[in-house]
């Protein structure tokens, strides 16, 4: 894929352990914290989940990028056994508008995920990518439902606001 700068996007998903838990969001909120901006920066989109102690994340950039954010995930220390299980060339980002996005997934997307963790072969990118583009698509929905509800129950800018506003 060529992305916006005419790069070549890569994509991968690893496995790592967790060395504290992180059921917490705390724990996730965290290091999401840290993520974020450095993604933004270095137009690295993706998706991080934890299960049963373990991290899983799709990351997905130009390479030079990928292998410099790997590098940094080696060192750090809240997590071990880093594990990568695929990477290739895109012709589309799967989270194109995420610089790292931690969905909140249902049973079945926990089950699913925690059965290619189970297997020691450990899953391939598109198995990692559809339960979690499934619970992306749920959010998204969710979110757009709160949305449209709080603004219909916003109360009607008077008349008076309106003149304000376009003076
Ligand atoms: C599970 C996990 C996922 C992480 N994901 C990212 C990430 O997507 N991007 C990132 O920049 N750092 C991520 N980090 C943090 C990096 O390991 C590292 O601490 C950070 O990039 C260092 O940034 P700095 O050099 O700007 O201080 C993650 C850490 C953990 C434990």
């Amino acid at each position: 894929m060529q992305d916006v700068k005419g790069w070549t996007v890569e994509q991968l998903v690893y496995v790592s352990r967790s060395v504290r838990s992180v059921s917490s969001a705390i724990g996730m909120s965290d290091i999401l914290a840290e993520a974020r901006p450095n993604n933004a920066r270095d137009g690295i989109t993706g998706c991080l989940t934890a299960i049963d102690g373990r991290f899983v994340q799709v990351v997905e950039g130009e390479a030079d990028k990928l292998d410099d954010l790997i590098n940094r995930l080696l060192r750090d220390e809240r997590h071990t056994e880093l594990r990568v299980l695929e990477r290739r060339t895109v012709s589309a980002r799967a989270f194109p508008q995420w610089d790292m996005l931690s969905p909140v997934l249902v049973t079945a997307e926990i089950d699913d995920l925690r059965s290619l963790l189970r297997d020691d072969s450990g899953g391939r990118l598109d198995d990692f990518i559809g339960p979690l583009q499934t619970a992306l698509a749920r959010q998204s929905e969710v979110l757009h439902e709160t949305r449209t509800l709080s603004e219909s129950h916003r109360p009607q800018a008077s008349n008076d606001d309106e003149a304000e506003r376009t003076a």
